[in-house]
């Protein structure tokens, strides 16, 4: 355990005391965060009302039903207005390549929206109406998801690392009247056209009769043919040689974002919403097939985004906040535009990737912006670990105060490598559990009130009432392990998936009615702390002991050779499941017996002779989504030889597959 720090915004003690209070009396806790924005109309009626209990009728939350407000005119107008924030840089963008840089402050960016919004609005976007948006990490997306929210248009963001049959599945599903994209953009040295998959895209919901009205497209990688003018910001772009990317135009559709701006009057009136109208669809993997439309609505999200940024990570006003993912997940949306924006903060906006031009950017960009809270994900801190310590100590890293995590269990090696080297053991980490589902964080520490544990997320956030089930739906105390779901609604929670309630109450309410079901793994320790081990769909049951996979991920990847590991249930004709792992080597390593039986020593001796593995493979390169979460659901079929994956759309890397299947462990070691 690891002492807290002792200026922290709230102590041990008074977070204690908040949660409870939080819990007992949500109408009152969040009415008194509901005063710090601005609503057009008060809620009429009852703050919150729901039903978590499908075997009472129809699952819904609802939080100050009946209330007006705009969640655009909430972080921007009134951060520039009564706040007196307009100067105040809202973001440092920093280009792919170092040195191609742009910042925009909060008056500009409101001038940008406002534009957009007409624009938007002279394409015919009503309130109501759902806008695709496809775009890499540029200015652009952040005026182009808040001007939707000024107008009550729903956007629909989908990653641009997603190609473009998922592009066309998740505009059909939704029915969106409008496309936002680019032209093309750089991740590290690979180029992207864009605006080639868009067009796919388009063409495919043509074929299946949904054609698209209208392309707006952003002349990124061209920017620098357009002049000082038409940058986000008045800094000129710096010029670098522009490759010839060929873009086809599709005259009658296509419509470049320049061209409307500069006809655009930069002043808009916000369309008012009541809290409970949606704010936005985000995509979400269903545990089979077909992603899911979760949708958010406005005045919960806005409350619940807002907050959890202020807390989880001790929010100053002279902060320098950075949250390297990408717009298009969950995590974007929450903490790189809303939750920031909300708070009036600085972030920074990063296009590129942690390894471009050398895996020392991430704390080059640290040092030059002087960041002090920094949020990321553990794939990419197992990434960077591979490469060492030189690279993060070579720079300074001194304004770094707090480091979170996010997306997936974090193993104690990588958590503290992250507290030793990243943070030089002065930053609190913040694990923060949650889900594109939840909105915003749901267990998590406090910087500098909790004490840390590594691999543990510590505590539920306020308004958050945890409980673990067993199998028969019963609520476990004290020491437990079990089904980890919530017991009573918190403002961020999804409203609903887009055009399917059933499948909303299926997924999240059927198996014990009465709670959310998060569909993860969760052990509470003696001390009360949460660890979350892992999606239930990855628990294994060894020999009738229940373990899950990231505590056997954890000791593998504790070994001085091992960079990452994967670990999926494999049947045994005596024990039921066995454990068949894949790992890939840090770079000087080789994979040999006398490895293999200095792993199967290290989990016997980390969590016992029952977490023995039977199968370790040797795995140069992992299947991954897009996101960096490892489909353990397709390394269980090439443990067992079975070439029906599925659907493999989402694998970031598909060759990686084949390789794996080419060198499958044929008997136990
Ligand atoms: C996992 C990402 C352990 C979990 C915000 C959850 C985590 C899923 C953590 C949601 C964490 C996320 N510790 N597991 N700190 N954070 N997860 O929807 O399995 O992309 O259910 O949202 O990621 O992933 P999603």
């Amino acid at each position: 355990v690891l002492p807290p720090r002792s200026s922290a915004r709230v102590d041990l003690q008074r977070y204690r005391e908040l949660h409870r209070r939080s819990v007992e009396e949500p109408r009152e806790f969040w009415g008194n965060i509901a005063k710090e924005f601005y609503w057009k109309t008060a809620c009429p009626g009852p703050f919150l009302q729901y039903n978590f209990d499908v075997t009472k009728g129809k699952i819904f939350t609802e939080w100050m039903k009946g209330a007006t407000t705009n969640i655009c005119y909430n972080v921007l107008d009134r951060n520039v207005h009564e706040k007196k924030l307009g100067d105040k840089v809202a973001f440092y963008w920093e280009g792919n390549e170092p040195g191609e840089t742009t910042k925009i402050t909060y008056r500009e960016l409101l001038v940008q929206v406002c534009q957009f919004s007409n624009v938007l609005r002279k394409q015919g976007i009503q309130k109501g109406d759902r806008v695709a948006i496809y775009m890499p990490m540029i200015l652009e997306l952040v005026v182009a998801m808040l001007a939707c929210a000024r107008l009550g248009a729903l956007h629909s963001i989908v990653f641009a690392g997603f190609s473009a049959e998922s592009l066309c599945e998740r505009i059909l599903d939704s029915s969106c009247c409008l496309l936002i994209t680019t032209d093309a953009f750089y991740r590290g040295e690979k180029l992207v056209n864009l605006k080639e998959l868009a067009d796919e895209s388009l063409e495919k919901c043509r074929e299946k009769g949904f054609p698209v009205r209208c392309c707006i497209v952003v002349k990124h990688l061209g920017r620098a043919e357009l002049g000082m003018n038409d940058s986000p910001s008045q800094s000129p772009p710096v010029k670098r040689p522009c490759p010839d990317v060929q873009i086809c135009w599709n005259e009658g559709v296509d419509l470049w974002w320049h061209e409307l701006m500069q006809q655009a009057g930069d002043e808009c009136e916000p369309e008012w919403c009541d809290a409970e109208d949606p704010l936005f669809i985000l995509y979400t993997s269903g545990s089979t097939g077909k992603p899911k439309g979760v949708v958010h609505t406005i005045g919960g999200y806005m409350l619940y985004v807002a907050t959890t940024f202020k807390y989880v990570f001790d929010f100053h006003p002279e902060d320098v906040f950075w949250c390297t993912a990408d717009i298009g997940w969950i995590t974007g949306h929450s903490y790189v535009t809303y939750g920031p924006l909300a708070n009036g903060a600085t972030s920074v906006l990063f296009e590129g990737i942690p390894t471009y031009p050398d895996e020392g950017r991430l704390w080059s960009i640290v040092d030059k912006y002087k960041v002090t809270k920094f949020y990321t994900a553990p794939t990419a801190i197992r990434m960077l670990m591979k490469f060492g310590d030189d690279p993060v100590t070579k720079h300074s890293r001194a304004s770094l105060q707090v480091l979170g995590t996010v997306g997936e269990p974090i193993n104690p090696e990588a958590w503290l490598w992250y507290h030793r080297v990243v943070g030089s053991q002065r930053c609190p980490i913040v694990d923060t559990f949650w889900q594109t589902e939840t909105g915003g964080h749901m267990l998590t520490p406090l910087p500098g009130a909790t004490p840390m544990k590594p691999g543990s997320a510590s505590f539920p956030f306020f308004g958050v009432a945890p409980a673990i089930l067993n199998e028969s739906g019963e609520e476990l105390e004290g020491e437990a392990e079990g089904y980890l779901v919530f017991k009573q609604p918190w403002p961020g929670i999804m409203r609903t998936v887009y055009g399917n309630h059933t499948r909303f109450e299926t997924t999240y309410f059927k198996k014990f009615p009465g709670y959310y079901v998060t569909g993860d793994g969760c052990r509470r320790d003696q001390d009360g702390y949460y660890w979350i081990t892992g999606r239930i769909d990855d628990m294994l049951n060894v020999s009738g002991h229940l373990l899950s996979t990231a505590e056997v991920e954890s000791a593998l990847v504790e070994h001085e050779a091992v960079a990452e590991a994967a670990v999926v249930g494999h049947p045994h004709p005596v024990k039921g499941e066995c454990l068949y792992c894949f790992v890939t080597l840090c770079d000087g390593h080789t994979f040999s017996p006398t490895l293999t039986e200095e792993l199967k020593k290290q989990i016997r001796e980390k969590i016992g002779p029952i977490a023995t593995p039977d199968y370790i493979q040797n795995a140069p390169g992992l299947p991954k989504t897009r996101s960096g979460k490892i489909m353990r659901r397709v390394l269980r079929k090439i443990a067992q030889n079975d070439h029906d994956l599925g659907d493999t759309s989402t694998v970031a890397d598909p060759s990686v597959i084949n390789h794996l299947f080419s060198h499958r462990c044929l008997t136990t070691q």
